[in-house]
């Protein structure tokens, strides 16, 4: 394992605090960028609560509304401009990854003089951002408490994700009664995304701590666990509350302390959402059992041995191939029977049209060299293959 370094600054309030949401912009200035979506948080009264919130600091509200699901660069570009002209303090996110995402970008090019897209594309860092609090809505990407994010840029069919320390959200309100409206659908496709962000990491090219295996074992148990019953009892807090604390703790670092092995699923995921837009979620579930297969040979047996006792819960008496093939055989029914969610590309109209672009999009865009197994382009294009 490599040397690291491990800080997570981000303040969570977790549970029912959003009566302290005045005292964090207090600490940042009076005018504020409440960036949301498409109007959820109306519907679910929240919208109400934070404006209420901003007002008891004092604060001057402005608005940034209609944030798309797989935010698009020209919401960015929009965001930046307002905070430029506006002279900005704070940029407040309330909703889910997309919002999140999208405002971490606002905030960076609010102090940026080019185009925000040069942001994404690595061309310049971020060392200056404006401050940033988010109040959660669903849980998934852990855009709440990680440094990155993805942007979609249709003109270019690209979506890319980068990461600034500073871009880190200062604090983060995570109340799981949030949550309570999400639609079965995006709590599916919420857990399929959480799953992925910790396999990512799990299935590492280098052993990684014992501890840190036994840490990532119980998180994606506690999502097998508990997504079914959010999906059942959408109001279970239980349920919404284990979600939202394990979605946060899948990717803000910590798992991956010591591990430096390159994302698989989510870089060929992100060329799916980019062609063609679909859900983040639902592109990981369909990729991830197919890229297992792909994976596993006799070097890879004993990660997925290990997989299919510790998390899928397979008989360790059975022969080692047994044990990984009932593994992924298993994680796929969750996938697609439990959580059920469209388990083929052509299930959500995806045909061959693009598989060859893509996956060379995804090589342009990504490092698959260092991967948990490494894919060249052909390799990618299998992966897609077997997902039709
Ligand atoms: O837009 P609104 O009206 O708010 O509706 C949203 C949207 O339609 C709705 N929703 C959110 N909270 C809700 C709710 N509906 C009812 N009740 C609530 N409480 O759900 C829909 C999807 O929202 P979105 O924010 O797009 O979902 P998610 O949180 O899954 O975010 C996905 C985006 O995050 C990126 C993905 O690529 C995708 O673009 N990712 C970000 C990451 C990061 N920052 O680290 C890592 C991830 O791997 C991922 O790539
Ligand atoms: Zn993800």
């Amino acid at each position: 394992m490599n040397d690291f370094i491990y800080e997570i600054p981000t303040k969570v309030y977790f549970g029912d605090q959003l009566s302290r949401l005045n005292e964090e912009v207090k600490k940042y200035g009076k005018r504020v960028l409440l960036c949301y979506g498409g109007g959820s948080i109306k519907k679910s009264g929240l919208y109400d609560k934070v404006v209420s919130e901003v007002k008891k600091a004092g604060g001057t509200l402005y608005e940034l509304s209609g944030i798309e699901p797989n935010p698009r660069i020209t919401s960015v570009r929009k965001g930046a401009q307002i905070c430029k002209d506006e002279k900005i303090d704070l940029v407040l996110a309330v909703g889910g990854g997309s919002v999140i995402d999208c405002s971490k970008f606002v905030a960076a090019g609010a102090c940026y003089d080019g185009d925000p897209w040069d942001i994404v594309l690595h061309k310049t860092t971020v060392e200056k951002c404006l401050p940033i609090v988010s109040v959660l809505t669903l849980s998934a990407t852990g855009s709440e408490m990680d440094n990155c994010g993805v942007i979609s840029n249709l003109e270019t069919n690209e979506k890319i994700g980068a990461g600034y320390d500073p871009m880190r959200p200062k604090a983060s309100f995570l109340d799981p009664k949030n949550t309570f409206t999400v639609s079965p659908y995006q709590t599916a496709c919420g857990a399929a995304d959480i799953l992925s962000h910790i396999i990512e990491v799990y299935f590492a090219k280098e052993p990684t701590l014992y501890m840190l295996d036994g840490f990532m074992e119980t998180l994606m148990r506690t999502v097998i666990k508990y997504a079914p019953v959010a999906m059942k009892e959408p109001e279970n807090y239980e349920a919404r509350a284990n979600l939202m604390w394990t979605s946060s703790w899948a990717i803000n670092g910590f798992i991956a302390c010591g591990n430096n092995t390159e994302w698989s699923c989510h870089g060929m995921e992100h060329e799916l959402s980019a062609y063609y837009d679909i859900t983040h979620g639902l592109g990981l579930a369909i990729v991830t059992p197919r890229w297992m297969e792909h994976c596993l040979n006799e070097k890879t047996l004993p990660r997925f041995v290990q997989f299919g006792v510790n998390v899928m819960g397979i008989d360790s008496a059975l022969p080692p191939k047994k044990i990984a093939e009932q593994a992924i055989e298993k994680f796929s029914e969750f996938l697609f029977g439990t959580l059920g969610l469209k388990s083929t590309l052509t299930a959500v109209g995806i045909d061959k049209t693009h598989l060859a672009d893509m996956a060379k999009a995804a090589i342009a865009h990504g490092d698959f060299k260092n991967t948990f197994v490494p894919l060249s382009q052909k390799d990618i294009e299998k992966i897609y293959e077997a997902c039709l």
